[in-house]
């Protein structure tokens, strides 16, 4: 979290700006693979901290830092373990694992 008056002068992206239904971003791309979602309130996040944790970090990211950045996040319908594995195939983790 950042107060306000720390985003003067910055861009911001939304959810509604990583993509479109006809070209989703890679990270909405793996929520929708991975059917992460049951209502669909808690995605907000999920996606954004996920892409906020590719973005900034991480080439090298695993299941540890995937949990840390969802921390925040939570997710009333339990579909922790679909989140999970979204965020985990959007990182490019999923399919070395299966490998
Ligand atoms: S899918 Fe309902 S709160 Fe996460």
């Amino acid at each position: 979290m950042i107060p306000i008056e720390g985003c003067a002068g910055r861009d911001i992206v939304t959810l509604e700006g990583l993509g479109s239904r006809q070209r989703p971003d890679p990270v909405q791309a793996a929520f929708i693979e991975e059917q992460a979602a049951q209502c669909g309130y808690c995605l907000n996040g999920m996606i954004m901290s996920t892409k906020a944790l590719l973005l900034l970090a991480v080439a090298s990211s695993g299941e540890a830092e995937v949990i840390e950045a969802l921390r925040y996040n939570l997710c009333r319908c339990g579909a922790h373990i679909e989140i999970m594995r979204a965020a985990m195939r959007a990182a490019g983790h999923l399919a070395e694992a299966q490998d």
